[in-house]
């Protein structure tokens, strides 16, 4: 059963929250940061495609940084890492379709919001609940 950790916000509904304080806190702040840009991709500015490439590499860094705390704990992470790059790699090409003209930018968000969601569902609650079990040994 994940644990309510106070720090989180209302971006990460309980059902994605995996147990994990350092995991949960990055996951909240992936969906607050998609969410910032939803609302600023539908204002009147727009948004740019270099705040999205950011977006991209701070999903990134948190992959690095899942690897490594599975890496510290001995548990297997290939095929986890696996839709990791994965992942990257369909962000990477989808920029380049937002560059081209051929992909809007809210089309991106949600789909990295989907992705993110059935990831967290699919691979990360495994890993915090691998995480706890190692921790407790
Ligand atoms: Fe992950």
């Amino acid at each position: 059963m994940a644990e309510q950790t106070s720090s989180l916000s209302e971006m990460l509904p309980i059902e994605l929250r995996i147990g994990n304080e350092t995991l949960d806190e990055q996951h909240d702040k992936l969906f607050c940061r998609i969410e910032a840009l939803k609302t600023a991709a539908f204002g009147d500015s727009g948004i740019s495609v270099i705040a999205l490439r950011e977006c991209a590499t701070a999903f990134a860094i948190h992959f690095a940084d899942e690897e490594g705390l599975a890496k510290a704990a001995g548990i297997e992470f290939l095929v986890h890492r696996n839709e990791h790059a994965k992942a990257l790699r369909l962000f990477d090409k989808a920029l380049r379709e937002i560059e081209r003209g051929k992909l809007d930018q809210h089309s991106f968000l949600r789909y990295i919001e989907y992705w993110f969601e059935h990831h967290i569902t699919e691979h990360d609650k495994r890993l915090a609940s691998r995480l706890t079990d190692k921790a407790s040994h």
